[in-house]
């Protein structure tokens, strides 16, 4: 959807201004990019931001900064009402930008959402327009938050990852998209580095973790929240505990500041008053969201989402979806959701990887992937029952 041509300019620095003057908590977390944007139109200075300990806003004027975004007019008036994805919009060459970009791809989701709430009131919806053009390249490594390269993995004769090459880009939720028993979970683990490849490497934001000490391995762990495909909550504590788990397990804070911090998630899940529940007294579907706190409890860069939708039903499954992409609007990084759920994965993905028997069959922004006419890609978008796709598969 194009913005009406009658539709008020608002110029890139008063966008930003008013976004930093938005939800404190939310400017707060830009901070996690640690670096130095700015953001250029023709026609306007645009402005910079410094994304550190206090995100602030200087006027641009040949003011160098570490990374350089330069919007056309066109794109400048997308991005202040919060409706530019960057990470799809730079992955896809539409926009330039030069510099260590993907730093600030880990906040943009954060950002887009302080511009689009700065702009309520606008005629515009806020919806993104469909890519200008398909998106065929491989992504530039340096924008990737995770990537696998020819990554292989045999049980005995059983030869699960045979050579799965995954780029995942900062900033956006990506869909890891096959069928079961395809090698899905097996994947992430080697993302964690809970189970070492037999050949291949796993890159996390740029770092091979073939290079890393054990305790680079743990320490990157730390970055990365797990929600496990049965939500895995322990059994013999209450949900509350199971949320404060990780942050007594890595951070030495008072027991005041882990209250604070666990209820927050909780709330934010929608689990306010289970805190004192235990996990068997729990629905499905609030496993899941306590599995989804847990996982965020020590605000990590990358969440990582096994079948989440897994043993719950469709309405149940879209809720977890909305919940999911809220959750990334909020935190910002990357978010990798794993699922067979085609429904799933077309109401949150902003990238999908389509993988099957251990390979990365297609991999793109959303819509080139639901344009795909390869004929996997047809079956399993469609639910066909004929097609490559078989029970064996
Ligand atoms: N630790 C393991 N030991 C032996 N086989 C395993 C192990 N983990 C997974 N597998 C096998 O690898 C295959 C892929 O499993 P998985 O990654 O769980 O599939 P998906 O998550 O895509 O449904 C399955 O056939 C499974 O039995
Ligand atoms: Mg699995």
């Amino acid at each position: 959807m194009a913005i009406p041509d009658e539709a008020p300019v608002l110029r890139i620095e008063e966008a930003l201004a008013r976004a930093l003057d938005g939800d404190a908590g939310a400017v707060a977390r830009l901070e996690h990019a640690d670096t130095s944007v700015a953001f250029r139109a023709p026609g306007q200075d645009g402005a910079v931001l410094l994304l550190d300990r206090v995100p602030t806003l200087i006027p641009a004027e040949d003011e160098p900064a570490e990374i350089e975004i330069l919007f056309t007019a066109e794109q400048a008036r997308r991005f202040v009402v919060g409706a530019l994805p960057l990470t799809a919009a730079i992955v896809s060459g539409q926009v330039r930008a030069e510099g260590p970009v993907r730093k600030y791809l880990e906040v943009d989701p954060i950002l887009r959402k302080l511009l689009g709430e700065g702009h309520a009131g606008s005629e515009y919806d806020g919806r993104s327009d469909a890519p200008e053009e398909r998106i065929t390249e491989a992504i530039d490594p340096a924008l990737l938050a995770i990537e696998t390269r020819d990554l292989h993995k045999s049980f005995g004769s059983n030869h699960i990852l045979q050579g799965l090459n995954l780029a995942i880009p900062e900033g956006a939720i990506s869909v890891i998209l096959g069928p079961s028993g395809t090698g899905k979970s097996v994947c992430l683990q080697h993302v964690i580095g809970i189970m070492k490849p037999d050949a291949g490497d796993v890159l996390i934001r740029g770092r091979a973790l073939s290079s890393m000490s054990r305790a680079e391995i743990l320490g990157l762990r730390r970055t990365i929240g797990v929600m496990f495909q049965d939500g895995a909550l322990f059994s013999a504590q209450n949900v509350y505990e199971n949320v404060a788990f990780p942050l007594r397990q890595h951070t030495d804070f008072a027991e005041s500041e882990i209250r604070q911090i666990v209820m927050e998630h909780l709330e934010s899940v929608g689990l306010a008053n289970a805190g004192s529940r235990m996990p068997n007294e729990l629905s499905g579907g609030m496993r899941k969201r306590a599995g989804l706190a847990r996982a965020l409890a020590l605000n990590p860069g990358i969440v990582l989402c096994d079948e989440p939708d897994s043993g719950l039903d469709p309405v149940r499954t879209a809720l977890l979806g909305d919940l999911l992409v809220e959750r990334h609007a909020e935190h910002g990084g990357t978010m990798v959701v794993v699922t067979h759920n085609i429904m799933l994965a077309r109401s949150i993905a902003d990238h999908i990887s389509v993988v099957w028997r251990g390979k990365v069959l297609e991999a793109g922004m959303t819509e080139q992937i639901l344009q795909s006419d390869t004929p996997f890609i047809e079956q399993f978008l469609s639910g066909a029952a004929h097609g490559p796709l078989t029970m064996d598969a």
